[in-house]
């Protein structure tokens, strides 16, 4: 039986996932997987027993990655869960920047009082008039989880789509619908496009990829939507090309001092994946990981341990082994099994950066003692026998 702790609260859908090995644990230092949303854990003592901890949501910055490596904790995350969330508020996103809508709605509310609002409307609407998207080009940033759903979405609005990704993964592309024009220029997009909308991860090589240079290759009146993150997007630069018409509209939903009621910018307050469907895909997908990872010791969607899959184990045993990525180790594991008279039926040994996970499914049962001389290995953190 293992015991799972929820450090904050989970959608209730994800939760009925737990099949009858799992009983809910109410103190975190009992329990041996941990489901956790925005709960800061960098303070917080990672006891031994502690096998993995789930976020539900993609960012785990609230989470000490190296040192739940350490500890043999793998952690995991819900990448895409919440791409259809997001997806819908682009889609909006291009329509408010398309017409007059923001703005007619705060007109109207200050005209709350005013008997004659219809007649009003009627006179004040031509301000507000705008364009349709169907037939505009959308140039698309980024096609993973999120970049695909808005592409496949905007060319069923009747837009004609440019997609550009150049590290795209097999399962992307054959997604994406044939419709999209496959960029391998990003400033095909910058020349093209009349909305451009970006969906890349932040790290040291996307950060600013839009900035002076890239808005200058852009259209005039080009419309730039980012529901990814600020720092991906020199918004000093924005809003300077905004106020000279070189840039029509911004559409952000990260809100700061830069953006937060400049003429031109349309903000939201981070609002993408705050959908109930969202909350509940990120805590179904996150059980469905804890449980494959505490009964098979599969990991899909870990963000400091490889991606590993042996299946469920047909064997008499099946031992895991989350260790440090170096050299001689998997020798060192198979002769333990070897000098005790056990057959290693299958194997598999996988690494990410530091990190890496060797798995062995065993003819005969593994002993105590095998273990014993496994977690004496210099560089193994930790040692489960699954099976
Ligand atoms: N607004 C929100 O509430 C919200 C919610 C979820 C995710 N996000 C953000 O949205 C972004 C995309 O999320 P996702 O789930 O689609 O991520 P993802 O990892 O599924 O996709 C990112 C894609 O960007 C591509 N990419 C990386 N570098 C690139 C580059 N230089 N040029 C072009 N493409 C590049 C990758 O190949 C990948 O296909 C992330 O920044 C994420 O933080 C925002």
């Amino acid at each position: 039986m293992f015991k799972y702790n929820c450090l904050n609260p989970i959608a209730k859908v994800g939760l009925d996932g737990f099949n009858k090995n799992f009983v809910a644990c109410e103190d975190f230092s009992n329990a041996d997987c941990v489901l956790v949303r925005s709960a800061k854990m960098h303070d917080m003592e990672l006891h031994d027993n502690l096998m993995a901890i789930a976020r539900a949501g993609a960012g785990v910055n609230n989470i000490p990655l190296d040192k739940c490596a350490e500890k043999g904790v793998v952690v995991f995350n819900t990448p895409g869960a919440n791409a259809n969330g997001v997806k819908e508020l682009v889609l909006a996103g291009m329509l408010y920047a398309s017409r007059g809508i923001v703005d007619g709605i705060n007109w109207i509310n200050s005209e709350k009082d005013d008997p004659d609002v219809a007649k009003a409307a009627e006179k004040q609407k031509k301000q507000y008039a705008g364009s349709e998207i169907s037939g505009k080009k959308l140039g698309v940033i980024g096609l993973g989880a999120i970049g695909i759903k808005v592409a496949n979405a905007a060319v069923n609005l009747g837009m004609e789509v440019y997609g550009y990704d150049p590290y795209i993964s097999v399962d992307a592309a054959w997604n994406l619908s044939r419709a999209i024009k496959h960029v391998l220029n990003v400033e095909v997009i910058y020349a093209n496009c009349d909305y451009i909308t970006i969906h890349v991860p932040l790290l040291d090589s996307t950060r600013h990829m839009i900035n002076k240079e890239s808005i200058k290759l852009m259209k005039d009146s080009a419309i730039l939507l980012n529901f990814a993150r600020d720092e991906l997007v020199d918004e000093e630069s924005v809003v300077a090309a905004l106020k000279v018409g070189k840039i029509k509209k911004y559409v952000s939903d990260f809100p700061n001092p830069t953006t937060a009621g400049q003429e031109g910018c349309i903000v939201t307050p981070h609002l993408g994946a705050s959908t109930a469907e969202s909350e509940d895909n990120c805590a179904v997908m996150a059980v469905k990981e804890l449980q494959d990872y505490m009964e098979n010791g599969n990991i899909k969607n870990s963000v400091n341990f490889p991606k590993i899959d042996m299946g469920v184990c047909d064997k008499q045993g099946r031992v895991l082994i989350l260790h440090e990525n170096k050299a001689n180790m998997i020798t060192k594991f198979a002769s333990y099994f070897g000098d005790a008279g056990i057959n290693i039926a299958e194997m598999n040994n996988k690494s990410k950066g530091n990190n890496a996970v060797s798995v062995f499914d065993l003819d005969t049962p593994s002993t105590e003692d095998i273990i014993e001389k496994i977690n004496a290995v210099p560089g193994v953190y930790k040692v489960r026998v699954v099976k």
